[in-house]
């Protein structure tokens, strides 16, 4: 009895921890219009519909298929539309051609999300969901905040291509901290320890395994560079000259004609202007920069005399020096000067959910720590976010590193 009394609790806690996760994602899409959910402002973003509806297809595809006892599918075409890149669950709707699903509306999107919850929660009080099953469900909420945070950037590239600038909220989504003096914390040459520790908690299967990496003795900047360190650097000609940059970011900056970060407007008379989630406001001198591909990091740390960090300089800096006052979470992503490859002794996870990370680990950069618009409890020391070098519709910005 007692057993059974314990087993009702905790499983009354996962169907809480999952029910207010799917229902965050509800809260980010309820001040938009239809419209505003469907469209596709280019084909790295996804519209909220899409986001909507792909976060319920991960819990249809991988848990209730697998678990749910009489599976029938909410509507059996949603297995090719809302995959996204899964090519063992099989075809997938072009990505370019989210924006054109008008169909189904978003009224169906939210019934199919209403019943894969309605589905979840019966699983999960059924005792059906197995120690596996609960290891999908926390990859799947994780998932979903990963997804949580896309609706965003997503949704701000989508409405800074609108004439009318309008706004997402009605204030900022954070208070910037306000800038100190940027300091160097020094760190002795050392044999340090990154990545997760696979004990408790949970962590992306490309954190593990834990391991050893040789650091030669650095610096690492005490906070993020702001908007006014950067405005210097785009009126002293940063961004024409070509000794600056790496040679494929100064080619993509000559082809799109870059020559300020992706979302700042210069006035008539000479200021500057941001485009934000709260509208069009005059550029913050002292908030940190933002949107910043990883070619204009990098070559903003050349123009400084600096570099970017190593992403084992800046966990190994991370775990020493703690977020308050640092900007380390919470504010921008920070692009490292790693590639995103594989940690010695990483495995790939079996399954379909295998092809979650591991297949990414070519050709994109490694960012560290959190952004204004991560959900809360989605940062932690060892996450690596990953993108190509061009990107930069995400919330990412720069923290230097210098070598001793
Ligand atoms: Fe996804």
């Amino acid at each position: 009895m007692r057993n059974e009394i314990a087993l009702a609790i905790s499983n009354a806690v996962v169907v809480d921890d999952y029910l207010r996760v799917r229902e965050y994602s509800m809260i980010l899409a309820a001040p938009l219009s239809e419209e505003d959910c469907c469209a596709q402002s280019m084909p790295d973003a996804s519209p909220v519909k899409w986001h909507l509806a792909h976060t319920s297809w991960f819990f249809e595809t991988f848990i209730l298929e697998q678990y749910e006892r009489g599976f029938r599918p909410f509507h059996p075409a949603f297995r090719v539309l809302f995959n996204s890149y899964y090519d063992g669950v099989g075809d997938k709707h072009p990505r370019p051609q989210r924006g054109m699903l008008t169909r189904p509306s978003l009224a169906e999107v939210r019934d199919y999300r209403a019943d894969v919850d309605r589905r979840m929660q019966a699983l999960l009080q059924s005792g059906d969901c197995d120690a596996a099953c609960l290891r999908l469900l926390e990859l799947g909420m994780q998932h979903e905040q990963q997804h949580q945070e896309l609706i965003l950037t997503d949704l701000k590239h989508l409405l800074s291509l609108n004439p009318l600038k309008p706004f997402y909220l009605p204030r900022a989504l954070q208070a910037m901290p306000v800038q100190s003096e940027l300091e160097w914390h020094a760190f002795e040459a050392d044999v340090v320890e990154i990545g997760h520790g696979g004990g408790t908690g949970f962590c992306f299967d490309n954190e593990l395994p834990r391991h050893r990496q040789f650091v030669e003795a650095y610096a690492l900047g005490s906070r993020l560079i702001s908007n006014i360190e950067y405005l210097m650097f785009v009126e002293q000609g940063g961004y024409e000259n070509p000794a600056h940059w790496l040679s494929a970011g100064w080619e993509w900056r000559c082809a799109n004609k870059v020559g300020h970060p992706l979302y700042w407007h210069r006035q008539a008379d000479g200021g500057w202007q941001e485009f934000t989630l709260h509208g069009m406001l005059p550029l913050d001198p002292h908030a940190a920069v933002l949107h910043l591909s990883y070619y204009e990091a990098d070559a903003y740390a050349r123009w400084a005399g600096a570099r970017l960090p190593t992403e084992a300089e800046w966990e190994h800096a991370a775990s020493l020096l703690g977020n308050e006052g640092r900007q380390l979470f919470g504010t921008a992503w920070q692009w490292t000067s790693s590639s995103y490859a594989p940690y010695p002794g990483y495995e790939i996870p079996a399954g379909a959910v295998g092809e979650y990370n591991g297949k990414f680990m070519v050709n994109q950069y490694v960012l560290r720590g959190s952004s204004g618009a991560t959900p809360q409890g989605h940062s932690r020391l060892s996450y690596r976010n990953f993108f190509p070098a061009a990107t930069c519709w995400q919330y990412s910005g720069i923290r230097l590193a210098r070598s001793l």
